[in-house]
């Protein structure tokens, strides 16, 4: 293939919680980044320097919009003018706990009538081994009438974005490349050194997509562990945690994970499914992964049990109390509610008669979501609102730093997230 030679644009579609920041390093690094979106607000701000993710400080934006390095657009026709297009769209669920690769597949069909020859194509999003190669791979040769590893570069590098963790960002999370084929990779490969420290080829793009299922259930299978000692050693009247910050003194052969209320986010309670279905094609089982789902979904049935029992406790049934739930993101300090647990419990203690309220400084207000369109409107209320009880959904450092021993009602703590204790305390 006669590449296209190293344009300083690349287009990245998706501008979401990973192409947004991905965006922006490339710009710090010098590559002129368009950032494509269906979604015309995100573009709108984007082109006004306004961010729209907690985490990313408007300042970030504007200094590369006014440098004329970054600029959006929801007009696939600008794939035209770039040497790269890096897909970073949504891979959810169906309601059938099935792959959902039609956000990547309508991008595929978007780009391809626009596709430069000799571009490089990489899919960022997490997928089952095989989407790059196969299914993506079908819908931009069919659109542009190119082939791929022929007239145009096609790979696969999973995006470890970990949003509000500040000790590593996307330029020092070492960066996995596979492509259709050696040059695919190689290509790649220096795009993507220009912006991270670290580049680490692998043979395929099945084995990139891969590397990325494999580090989703690591950590779901083990967050799964530490979810049923939980349960086994509270019956014990053993406390889990203390026992985890024990073994971490260990240091070799143990790694720290945490029990909490349920799985959240757009990774971990999905991304290992996709491999769950794709190995029922080769007659494979993934029982860990389905052990591990059965553990972590289970989780907010007993956060409720709880609850139940501290109101008990209180002489009051859950049917008419106020439970009010403190944290409503699926993890400390993030504006990023997406399959929370907060959703479930809250839908839980419903159904029994409860009013749930939330506090969360991070969500004000719920957005319309898919999963759960019937929360959209509802306003975060004051921590010191009138509850019934309290349920610790969220180890948002205000929390920590919160005094709930002030509080008279149940507190039901399922994050270890309160020193000083009040009266009516309850692990969950
Ligand atoms: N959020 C994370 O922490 C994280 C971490 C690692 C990997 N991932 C993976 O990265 C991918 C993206 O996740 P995210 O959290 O950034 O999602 P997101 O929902 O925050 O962003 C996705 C963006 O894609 C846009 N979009 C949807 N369909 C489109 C289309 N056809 N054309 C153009 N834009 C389209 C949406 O409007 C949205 O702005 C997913 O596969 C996810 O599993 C996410």
């Amino acid at each position: 293939m006669t590449a296209k030679p190293e344009s300083d644009r690349i287009a990245i579609v998706g501008m979401g919680y990973v192409g947004l920041p991905l965006a922006l390093q490339f710009c710090r690094s010098g590559v002129s980044v368009t950032g494509l979106d269906i979604d015309a607000a995100k573009v709108a701000s984007i082109n006004k320097g306004e961010s729209y993710i907690r985490h990313i400080a408007s300042a970030d934006i504007a200094q590369e919009t006014a440098a004329g390095r970054f600029t959006a657009t929801t007009d696939f026709s600008a794939c035209r003018n770039v040497s790269a297009v890096l897909i970073c769209v949504p891979t959810p669920l169906d309601e059938h706990h099935a792959p959902d690769i039609s956000y990547v597949l309508d991008t595929g069909r978007a780009i391809a009538p626009h596709l430069p020859r000799g571009c490089l194509v990489v899919l960022e999003s997490t997928t089952y081994p095989g989407t790059t190669d196969g299914e993506l791979r079908d819908v931009l040769e069919a659109g542009s009438g190119l082939k791929a590893g022929v007239d145009f570069h096609l790979a696969f590098s999973p995006e470890r974005e970990d949003p509000g963790r500040t000790s590593s960002t996307v330029k020092t999370i070492p960066k996995v490349v596979g492509g259709l084929t050696p040059d695919c990779r190689d290509r790649a490969a220096v795009l993507y050194g220009r912006a991270v420290d670290q580049v680490v080829p692998v043979s395929s793009c099945r084995v990139a997509e891969a590397t990325k299922l494999l580090e989703n259930i690591f950590r779901s299978v083990n967050i799964a562990l530490v979810n049923e000692l939980k349960l086994v050693y509270e019956a014990m009247g053993i406390d889990v945690w203390e026992v985890i910050e024990a073994a971490k003194t260990k240091p070799f052969g143990f790694m720290a994970f945490y029990p909490g209320p349920g799985l959240g986010g757009h990774c971990i309670p999905i991304d290992p499914f996709y491999l769950t279905w794709k190995a029922r094609e080769f007659g494979q089982h993934t029982r860990f992964i389905e052990l591990a789902g059965e553990i972590n979904t289970a989780m907010p049935d007993y956060v409720v049990r709880v609850v139940t029992r501290a109101l008990n406790d209180d002489a009051k049934p859950v049917r008419g109390s106020t439970v009010l739930l403190a944290g409503l993101a699926y993890k400390p300090n993030v504006d990023d509610e997406r399959e929370s647990p907060a959703y479930a419990i809250m839908k839980k203690l419903e159904s029994l008669g409860a009013t749930v309220l939330y506090n969360d400084p991070f969500v004000p207000v719920i957005r319309p979501t898919r999963e759960h369109p019937e929360f959209a409107g509802r306003k975060s209320v004051p921590l010191t609102t009138a509850a019934d009880a309290v349920v610790i959904v969220t180890a948002h450092d205000e929390y920590r730093a919160f005094g709930w021993a002030t509080l008279a009602c149940p507190i039901i703590d399922s994050r270890n997230a309160v020193t000083a204790r009040p009266q009516k305390y309850y692990r969950a």
